[in-house]
């Protein structure tokens, strides 16, 4: 089968949060099980673009509403991440040093969008599945049944993954001329609630609609930012289908960003070794219990009650327990936990930015992670803990509700809670010193975590299954 996968990100070449990941993984799995997989993106300035060969492999041009644009596909030269991988680039409006955040992102993933359309309108054949990914790829299906121009592509069977029903790429209607002349019979499509809606567009053209997990499939019809009607009423083509994690990169045994490699037969030690690099770079006590957090500082993640949740450890818990944040987002959070530092030193740090290997040096070293998430889609830092002989404590929410179980529960290994308050990460926090201060079970639970398999070996076959009920 062949298929073609579209997003605004794919790691290794641009990455701004879990959806990378997926598309970064997901097409590697497919390809190994014997399919040919291409991934396009738009093209944005990283360290990978200019780390690697491309070949020119189209040129077009297309309008977004009256303005020309021409675009260039490229093509990464020795298929180095295991299958095809494309970027478009239209001078002047992709090309840019960040994947989102500019006042034109509109213009930018709408004109992405239909230049991908446009290139598949020239292709000498039709892929099995056009696969869009979040609302950055959300036109593309109504584009290809509705756009006078592409219409011959609307056989295409199209299938559409939510990682995060929040953002939806809401346009006023004074937006419609920026897609190709289309039917306005079919303007129903596009519309939810007076504007243009790419997310829900897609939601109602797609074939197929997934998410990442089965419970955020559910959370999805009470709680979707607006859309929960339609996806009371889209039910039958949706399914969750849990996210897998990239078990090649992310493994202790031979992570080249980890101090000490270790497998679940020396986790102990092998987390030490680790533990204590990270205690020396950020001045903590490697006695002492480690949590971490790790993600983006918003309110979706529930971030913007750790520092009173950190603050009430110290004061009602325990002074003595290590906290280390890793993440960016709502500058008053990233204030607070900086503030932070110079109170609790020598127990506490945080570190304002992404940075990918020091996440893994973190997952290596760390006793906790920590996930309060309002609303988590998947999740896949849990997982990576899970991997890492680290103990996830979450909320129980969408993916982190499917892939945690409470150490209450027969064979549990994580500790869940059900409401993002500080009062309730308070609890976890002490229920998880009790787990630290009874080692043997403890050292059990990191090698029950380390062998769990979160691969991406059962969810790329579902995802098969799924492009063969509408191809
Ligand atoms: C989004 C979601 C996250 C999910 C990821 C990959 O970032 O917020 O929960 O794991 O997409 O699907």
């Amino acid at each position: 089968m062949e298929i073609l996968h579209v997003s605004a990100e794919s790691y290794p070449y641009a990455k701004a949060g879990g959806l990378a990941d997926v598309v970064g993984a997901l097409p590697k799995y497919q390809q190994q099980l014997g399919h040919v997989v291409k991934v396009v993106v738009p093209m944005h300035r990283t360290k990978f673009l200019y780390d690697n060969e491309w070949d020119t492999v189209h040129k077009g041009a297309i309008m977004l509403a009256s303005t020309f644009l021409e675009y260039t596909i490229i093509k990464e030269k020795t298929n180095k991440l295991g299958f095809d991988f494309y970027c478009v680039d239209i001078f002047g409006l992709l090309d840019r040093q960040k994947v989102y955040g500019y006042d034109d992102d509109t213009e930018r993933f709408v004109a992405f969008q239909i230049a991908v359309v446009d290139w598949l309108s020239n292709w000498q054949h039709r892929p099995d599945v056009v696969h869009v990914h979040d609302y950055h790829a959300g036109l593309i299906p109504f584009m290809m049944r509705h756009c006078y121009v592409y219409n011959h592509l609307a056989g295409i069977p199209a299938v559409l993954t939510i990682h995060n029903a929040q953002y939806q790429g809401w346009m006023g209607w004074d937006k419609a001329n920026y897609l190709p002349n289309w039917d306005s019979w079919h303007r129903g499509l596009l519309e939810w609630d007076n504007t243009i809606n790419p997310l829900a567009c897609a939601v109602k053209c797609a074939d197929k609609v997934t998410t990442v997990s089965p419970s955020y499939m559910e959370e999805l019809r009470y709680s979707a930012n607006g859309l929960e009607k339609l996806f009371e009423y889209e039910k039958g083509k949706c399914t969750g289908i849990l996210n897998g994690i990239d078990t090649l990169v992310w493994n202790t045994q031979t992570d080249t960003y980890i101090l000490d490699n270790f497998s679940a037969k020396d986790v102990v030690a092998g987390k030490k070794l680790n533990k204590k690099k990270l205690c020396d770079d950020f001045d903590l006590d490697i006695d002492k219990p480690l949590f971490i957090y790790i993600g983006r500082l918003v309110g979706e993640k529930a971030a913007e009650l750790l520092p009173q949740a950190i603050i009430d450890c110290y004061e009602k818990v325990d002074s003595k327990i290590n906290f280390l944040i890793l993440g960016s987002g709502d500058p008053s959070v990233e204030r607070q936990l900086e503030r932070m530092r110079s109170h609790f030193m020598g127990y506490y740090n945080s570190q304002i930015g992404y940075n990918e290997k020091l996440a893994h040096q973190m997952y290596a070293g760390a006793d906790f992670l920590l996930m309060p998430s309002r609303v988590e889609p998947c999740g896949l830092n849990q997982m990576y803990a899970l991997r890492y002989g680290t103990i996830p404590i979450v909320r129980n929410t969408g993916g982190l509700k499917d892939t945690v179980k409470d150490i209450g529960e027969p064979n549990g290994y994580g500790i869940n809670f059900n409401e993002p308050t500080v009062n309730d990460i308070v609890y976890s926090v002490t229920r998880a010193l009790e787990l630290y201060n009874a080692p043997k079970k403890m050292q059990a639970i990191q090698k029950q975590i380390m062998a769990i398999d979160n691969s991406w070996d059962k969810s790329a076959e579902s995802y098969i299954q799924l492009y063969n009920e509408v191809h």
